[in-house]
């Protein structure tokens, strides 16, 4: 797979290098750009704001940075036929905004199939909308938000995404039953974990653990993974288990 991340703040994906992705990237499973916008402007002051049409509060970066940008980094994607919309064949822009759709583990899975994604990292007041306009002629375009809460820009939340669907690319993870019995992968909290040893601090680990009974661990799990959404998330539970 390969992303490219638009930014004014290239640095901050320099942590990319590190721990699993930085492994997935030298063993090419995840191939990634990262592109500093104000590279694509033409000023002595690499503006890349203005201020707003029709007034208001803040600023809002100017599209021609955006679209040149764009350009480059499309440069080798297929051509969307004349009269068609972008297609599977062509990359997927993502802008994260709190105005987008709420990014889930469901959305992390379908990011991890795809082949090119491209990160456009808003700051200020926002984009430019007709830098969404021309995207959707050349990619397909998703707005996605980490949750109901506002951040400074789009940077945190690129790094939040991609944390969480490039461990589902084949091969990330080292054990892919680590993947398996997580919180969200069957619509669930996942269950508390205990290693050696089976007594700390006063605290002991749950009996049915020790017992080496399989059936009773499993069944254990499930209870747990049960009371502890019921208590924390219920709403992610089925009317039924409430
Ligand atoms: N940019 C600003 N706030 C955001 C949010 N909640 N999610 C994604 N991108 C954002």
């Amino acid at each position: 797979m390969r992303v490219d991340i638009v930014t004014i703040f290239p640095s901050f994906f320099d942590v990319l290098d590190l721990s699993l992705l930085g492994k997935a990237r030298a063993q090419g499973l995840f191939e990634l750009g990262v592109h500093d916008l104000r590279d694509y402007t033409h000023d002595r002051h690499r503006t890349v704001d203005d201020t707003p049409y029709g007034g208001g509060a803040g600023m809002v970066m100017k599209p021609e940075p955006w679209g040149e940008a764009l350009d480059v980094i499309l440069a080798d994607s297929p051509a969307v036929e004349e009269g068609n919309e972008p297609g599977a064949e062509q990359p997927l822009i993502i802008f994260p905004s709190p105005a987008g759709h709420v990014f889930t583990q469901a959305t992390a899975r379908r990011y991890a199939n795809e082949r090119h994604i491209v990160f456009g990292c808003g700051r200020y007041e926002g984009i430019d909308q007709r830098v969404f306009d021309y995207a959707a002629t050349r990619a397909r375009v998703e707005l996605v938000s980490l949750g109901d809460y506002v951040l400074n820009g789009g940077e945190v939340a690129v790094m939040a995404m991609i944390e969480a669907f490039g461990r589902l690319i084949p091969g990330v993870v080292g054990n892919p039953l680590s993947l398996v019995e997580e919180s969200h992968e069957d619509g669930l909290l996942e269950y508390p974990s205990y290693t050696k040893p089976a007594a700390w601090r006063g605290f002991e680990v749950p009996e049915v653990l020790l017992s080496g009974h399989h059936g009773k661990v499993a069944e254990w799990r499930k209870e747990q993974q049960i009371e502890r959404t019921r208590r924390v998330r219920p709403d992610l539970l089925p009317e039924e288990l409430r």
